[in-house]
């Protein structure tokens, strides 16, 4: 499928290295309205999160960023085809090198997990979903650099890697201030979202998802959660 169809926009995924997938729809959905003012894409892929975004949010300016020119490219047609391309920049950046003199008030990412069992031998797609342990610290530092001291940065994250990612994002002084577990069906955590602040939080909101149903279809949760993006009924 070439066109992911949202209720509000459309996403030209032809030659991604990232097809739109349940973990952008959930990340995208769950990071809420907000008095945001700019925010930064890392790792954009088609744009699909900041679109996302700039939906529940139509005042925001967001900047966008990949490594990788296609998807670059990709992102900007799908911000121009869009009813926010004003809202939205897109750059060919390495987040490990990116400059600005902005700071942002919100920061998300659906970024490129280390994977054990990748199986792909594709460099564009390691790079849609690899990111080696040495690179951790330096991903958090420079997150919480661009953070404004009030803002928020989600992140969806595999639930296996959660311990090792919090930990380094702490020692950059970014506190959790709500965990969301996320099952494929009942019994399976697979995936966590995190939200990160500066300050740190009078308490840790916790909450679950499950995505299927006990015969495979999608929850009535995961229906209500995503049902402002989905271009068909589910
Ligand atoms: C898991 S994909 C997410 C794509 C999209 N945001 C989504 O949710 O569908 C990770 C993205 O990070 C990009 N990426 C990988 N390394 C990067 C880096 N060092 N700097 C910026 N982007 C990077 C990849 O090209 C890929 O588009």
């Amino acid at each position: 499928m070439v066109f992911f169809h949202f209720k509000h926009f459309s996403i030209n995924q032809e030659g991604a290295s990232m097809k739109v997938g349940t973990d952008a729809m959930i990340l995208g959905s769950l990071i809420p309205e907000g008095k945001y003012v700019n925010a930064l894409d890392i790792g954009t892929g088609t744009g699909v999160l900041a679109l996302m975004t700039v939906q529940k949010n139509p005042k925001i300016s967001i900047t966008a960023i990949d490594i990788d020119a296609a998807n670059v490219s990709l992102a900007n047609e799908n911000f121009k085809n869009s009813l926010w391309n004003k809202n939205l920049t897109v750059k060919k950046e390495n987040f490990f090198f990116f400059k600005t003199n902005q700071i942002f008030d919100l920061i998300f990412s659906n970024p490129p997990f280390y994977l054990t069992d990748l199986g792909s031998s594709s460099s564009r797609k390691l790079s849609s979903k690899h990111l080696s342990s040495d690179f951790l610290d330096v991903f958090f530092e420079k997150s919480a650099s661009m953070l404004s001291n009030n803002g928020v940065f989600w992140l969806i994250l595999p639930y296996k890697d959660f311990d090792e990612w919090t930990l380094v994002a702490r020692s950059h002084g970014l506190k959790i201030c709500s965990l969301i577990y996320i099952y494929g069906k009942e019994s399976n955590c697979n995936r966590i979202v995190v939200e990160f602040k500066k300050n740190t939080p009078k308490k840790v909101k916790e909450s679950s998802l499950i995505i299927r149903d006990k015969k495979g279809g999608y929850s009535e949760e995961y229906k209500i959660l995503t049902k402002e993006f989905h271009g068909v009924n589910l």
